[in-house]
């Protein structure tokens, strides 16, 4: 299968895309650790995914546990191939509206966990080499209003991941980053409060919906995980339908 042999940490790892990468990953051969807050849907994870996956009860903002996930995939399933930095919470406000503790929220979920994590599988991954997938959002790379704390992180990290892809380059260690639009939960709850504003955005998609995590997300993730992509580095990955057409 496309994923056998990689041993992966997914941060935010037990529902939403997150979710749907750790299931997809399982289900194509890979190991997963799985990082996140929520142990109701981390539990249910591990009890659905076998042991193949573990489940590790943190924050992302906490700086020990991005070494804990490392130790857990070393020590249970011997390795470390890949790392997927898919947590990121945030609030929306007019940008002179933003406090300091959404700022905080946004750059320590978003942007200062997908340093950590990187820093902290590093000695892993350079053993025999792997692929990092960090996460952008069309909302950065379009400037959309109220998103100031959440787009300027995800840009922050679009930056670090075209760095790092190419200092990590010569020991093999890819880095790459995908901008998906999927219909989550949160983007289900949003439909049913501002049922306007959600066709609008759904008219922007050339493909005419928002993606299933599972079907349409976490397969281009896979992609970038497995030795398929082994030729990419330092890249956006558009997993939106079109909305955003990179030149
Ligand atoms: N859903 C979309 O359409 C969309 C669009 C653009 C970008 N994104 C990006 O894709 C990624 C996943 O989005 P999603 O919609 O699935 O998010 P989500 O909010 O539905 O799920 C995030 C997961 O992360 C966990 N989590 C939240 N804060 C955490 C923390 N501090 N530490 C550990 N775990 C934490 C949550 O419990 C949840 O399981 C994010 O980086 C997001 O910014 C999503």
């Amino acid at each position: 299968m496309q994923l056998d042999g990689k041993v992966a940490i997914v941060t935010g790892g037990a529902t939403g895309i997150g979710g749907a990468v750790s299931r997809v990953f399982v289900r194509r051969g890979a190991k997963v650790v799985a990082v996140d807050t929520n142990p109701e849907a981390g539990n249910a994870l591990a009890a659905e995914l076998g042991e193949r996956v573990a489940f590790l009860h943190g924050d992302v903002r906490d700086p020990d546990i991005a070494p804990r996930a490392v130790s857990i995939a070393v020590e249970r399933f011997g390795l470390l191939t890949t790392l997927i930095n898919n947590a990121h919470a945030s609030r929306q406000a007019p940008f002179t509206d933003l406090t300091d503790d959404q700022w905080a929220l946004s750059f320590g979920t978003g942007f200062e966990a997908t340093k950590r994590f990187m820093l902290a599988a590093y000695p892993e991954l350079r053993k025999q080499g792997g692929s990092v997938v960090n996460f952008a959002s069309g909302a950065g790379l379009l400037g959309q209003v109220t998103q100031a704390s959440y787009a300027s992180a995800k840009e922050a990290i679009r930056g670090l991941s075209r760095v790092v892809a190419n200092e990590w380059a010569n020991e093999n260690i890819r880095v790459n980053v995908v901008s998906p639009a999927a219909l989550t939960s949160g983007v289900k709850a949003w439909r049913e409060a501002f049922p306007e504003l959600y066709a609008a955005s759904v008219g922007k998609i050339p493909l005419g919906r928002f993606g299933d995590p599972e079907e349409d997300v976490a397969p281009i993730v896979a992609f970038l995980a497995s030795d398929d992509s082994k030729y990419m580095t330092g890249q956006t990955l558009m997993a939106d339908g079109g909305g955003v057409q990179l030149r």
